[in-house]
């Protein structure tokens, strides 16, 4: 990779911190920079592994700071913009408004400063499948397809995606917007459906299975989508939209994937609790075309069962780094949400 100082942000969630363990191992010429609020998402624990090194800094703000961020762009050679709001339940049930501050303001605070101050960095703006909204099979959108976010989130995803191509488009800023399809893997904090059923199934707490289960999503290894980030950010044509994913084959329903968390945790079925309500506007299926990223070279490297055994085996091992996370605004947005005690 040419690359040589790069500014993360967002670096103390689940995916930023991968792509920063990955690419400092990666390159040894890399300095990485870490932009991160320290919402309740973010965690310098997953990062605690390259604390250490003098080709990393860690930089607590905000990417709506507009002076910090000017300052933090002056002599980058790229962005990647992991930074946002990323739970779909928390924009449907909660106030939405942090989703359009910094997912859409945030996004266009980095563009600004870059346009303004370093205009030759190259930007990736970490984007989602969701912005494809719900699609029905047997369907695979491409980069050209119609946006149809359907949540407060994929629709200020979508906000900033678009506003990332604009100013390429208009102010000749060298983008990249990638799209990919559901995360999981270590360091996920344990809002999302795998990382919270498989703690939850550790405990023997309820799983909340919504509405009957049916669902599909498209679930990569977080390891793979940071590959495929890397690629992008060494191949990618500016201006261009990649879409990341695994392409199960067959596609597996949210039920599966409970049942294979159930079988590796050596827990019993008994444990689901179905639940209806609580995710208005809820997407039935996502999937996306990937000819586009394969025909750079990338592949997972991981099927969907050895991805999660591998994945109950790190949550089983490191109850360290998620037991302190299920407490205090954990506990109350767990129980006002689901009317569930959280609580072993
Ligand atoms: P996460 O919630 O684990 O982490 C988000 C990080 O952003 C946290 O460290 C948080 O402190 C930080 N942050 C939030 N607001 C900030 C602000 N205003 N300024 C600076 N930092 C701020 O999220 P994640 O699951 O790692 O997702 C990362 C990105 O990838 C997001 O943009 C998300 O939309 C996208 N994405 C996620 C998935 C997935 O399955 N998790 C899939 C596709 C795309
Ligand atoms: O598709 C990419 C997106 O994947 C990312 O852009 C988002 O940031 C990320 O959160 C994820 O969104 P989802 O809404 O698909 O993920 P989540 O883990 O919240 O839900 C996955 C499926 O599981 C969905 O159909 C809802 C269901 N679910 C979720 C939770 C939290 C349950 O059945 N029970 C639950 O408690």
């Amino acid at each position: 990779m040419a690359t040589r100082k790069v500014l993360v942000t967002g670096a103390c969630g689940f995916i930023g911190s991968c792509f920063v363990r990955t690419l400092l191992a990666r390159d040894p010429d890399v300095h990485v920079v870490n932009l991160d609020l320290l919402t309740y998402a973010g965690n310098p624990k997953n990062l605690a592994s390259v604390e250490g090194s003098s080709r990393y800094r860690f930089v607590r703000g905000d990417i709506r700071d507009e002076a910090l961020v000017t300052e933090l762009v002056g002599d980058v050679d790229c962005v990647v913009n992991f930074a946002a709001e990323s739970h779909v339940d928390r924009s449907t049930t909660e106030k939405a408004g942090a989703f359009i501050e910094t997912n859409v303001y945030g996004t266009f605070v980095l563009l600004e400063a870059l346009r303004l101050h370093r205009p030759t960095a190259r930007f990736l703006q970490i984007g989602t499948d969701e912005v494809y909204g719900d699609v029905e099979a047997p369907g695979f959108p491409d980069e050209h397809s119609l946006l149809e976010p359907s949540s407060p989130y994929s629709a200020s995803k979508a906000g900033a995606d678009n506003l990332a191509l604009a100013f390429s488009r208009t102010h000749g800023l060298d983008v990249i917007v990638s799209r990919c399809t559901n995360n999981y893997g270590p360091y996920q904090y344990p809002e999302k459906l795998i990382p919270l059923f498989i703690t939850n199934a550790l405990d023997e707490l309820e799983l909340p299975l919504y509405d009957g289960g049916t669902q599909i999503r498209d679930w990569l290894r977080v390891e793979d989508h940071c590959e495929a980030l890397l690629l992008l950010l060494d191949r990618a044509e500016t201006g261009e939209i990649y879409n990341i994913g695994a392409n199960q084959e067959p596609e597996r329903s949210n039920a599966e994937i409970t049942e294979m968390i159930l079988e590796c945790a050596g827990r019993s079925k008994s444990l689901i609790r179905p639940v209806t309500g609580l995710r208005p506007g809820h997407d039935q299926r996502y999937a996306v075309s990937t000819q586009k990223l394969r025909a750079l070279g990338w592949a997972p490297q991981a099927d969907i069962e050895e991805g999660i055994a591998r994945t109950v085996g790190w949550y089983a091992k490191n109850r360290s780094w998620w037991e302190p996370i299920k407490s205090g605004e954990y506990l109350e947005f767990y129980e006002r949400h689901y009317g569930l005690s959280a609580r072993r």
